[in-house]
């Protein structure tokens, strides 16, 4: 990834790799304003180290209310962000040898935590329709009894699928019964544009198997580097000496400018500039592909978040596009970037076809790494996307009739 981010910095080569929202849609006004009401309101204690800002907690727990999970302000602990979140999860439970159940294809970040503390990831098969495949996951705790389960439910990157409300209920449900708990990382949950709201996974936790992880970084801005987890009271203390060890604590400046923002009601316009913004470069995406590689290749239609997954027929190689790709000033993300098995097949559990029943895909149905790519939507240039996805085809079809 680090490498593909090296090259797409090319001035002329249209970014559909990255995962951030774009420069213009950041609320860099209404945060100029808070930076400067924080400073001189609060003065020179919001420069130094400092507790968590009790106001905040106070306001993400009304937050979580919003997404179905009641919570008060002591059940909130602040982060920087989902992916020191997901580091400190992974240490808490992990000591190494263990496997952790994640979705087939996930966030690079979830797999880095989990190799990082010497565990290994237990592909779960996904339901492009529904999120991860319950009964597939139950049977891989049955027969693997992985110490974590990590799974992202919104928006998921870089799937593009939301867990269904049902879905949630039996993952809860098979999470207590196991005693496995369950990481919820949703940075993506705020960024809705269509379809109904469905409540966080933690909204179906009856027995405190579920730890949430919510971030800033999207909603509000990737810079701020600001996140929390809701997590059971009694895992508090050790999340807080957990959380020493690392970095002591998050910017008492920025928490304080997050909770202004909060409190002067600048969210909402916000994301609801942010999502219109978002689902118009959807739009545009979705109706070039259907132009361009209609028949060709599938991909899902997510509601919210930032990406779409395109699956191209079976036996063709993203990886060697992408060279392609590049040469044409396009480029993207080869989905055996994101594979939890590490090559994007199946060899984790039944082998059954996740794709059964799925309808949120464009076409029929195979979803495996090597033939699939993630598309960002939301940093594209609008009067770039036709463009873009049309060179992008044209190298799919000279490689597809290759391949034939
Ligand atoms: C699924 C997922 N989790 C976590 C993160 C990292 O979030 P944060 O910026 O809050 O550390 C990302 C960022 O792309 C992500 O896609």
């Amino acid at each position: 990834m680090r490498d593909l981010l090296a090259l797409v910095a090319k001035p002329n080569v249209l970014n559909l790799a990255g995962g951030l929202p774009a420069d213009e849609n950041l609320p860099r006004a209404q945060l100029q304003e808070c930076f400067d009401a924080v400073l001189t309101r609060d003065g020179a204690r919001t420069l130094q180290y400092g507790p968590p800002y009790a106001p905040l907690k106070e306001l993400i727990a009304q937050h979580m209310h919003t997404r179905g999970v009641e919570c008060t302000a002591d059940d909130i602990f602040i982060t920087n962000g989902n992916q020191q979140g997901l580091q400190m999860c992974a240490r808490m439970f992990l000591d190494g040898g263990e496997s952790v159940a994640v979705e087939e294809f996930t966030f690079t970040g979830v797999l880095q935590a989990i190799q990082g503390h010497g565990a290994k990831a237990l592909a779960i098969p996904v339901n492009l329709e529904q999120g991860i495949d319950v009964d597939e996951l139950e049977y891989a705790l049955e027969k693997n009894r992985p110490r974590l389960i990590i799974t992202i439910p919104d928006f998921h990157n870089p799937l593009g699928v939301s867990m269904r409300a049902r879905q949630r209920e039996q993952l809860a449900e098979l999470a207590a019964r196991y005693a496995i708990p369950v990481i919820e990382d949703s940075p993506y949950s705020p960024l809705r544009f269509c379809g109904d709201a469905i409540p966080a996974l933690k909204a179906y936790d009856e027995n405190d198997a579920v730890i949430y992880l919510g971030s800033f970084s999207k909603m509000i801005s990737p810079a701020l580097r600001l996140g929390w987890l809701v997590a059971p009271r009694e895992l508090m203390p050790r999340f807080t000496v957990l959380r020493e060890s690392l970095d002591l604590e998050s910017s008492q400046l920025v928490q304080r400018v997050v909770a202004e923002f909060l409190t002067r009601g600048y969210l909402e316009p916000h994301l609801e500039q942010l999502c219109a913004a978002n689902h118009a470069r959807r739009d545009l995406m979705l109706n070039a592909l259907e132009r361009e590689l209609g028949g060709l290749a599938q991909w899902t239609i997510p509601d919210g978040g930032l990406f779409v997954w395109v699956t191209l027929p079976e036996g063709m190689d993203t990886e060697k596009l992408l060279h392609d790709a590049l040469a044409q000033n396009v480029a993207f993300v080869p989905g055996f970037a994101f594979a939890a098995d590490g090559r994007g097949g199946r060899n984790s559990t039944r082998g059954a076809n996740s794709m059964r029943g799925a309808n949120s895909m464009r076409g029929a149905n195979s979803m495996r790494g090597a033939n699939s790519m993630r598309l960002n939507f939301s940093n594209a240039p609008r009067e770039k996307i036709a463009d873009g996805i049309a060179r992008l085809a044209n190298v799919i079809r000279e490689a597809s009739a290759i391949h034939a």
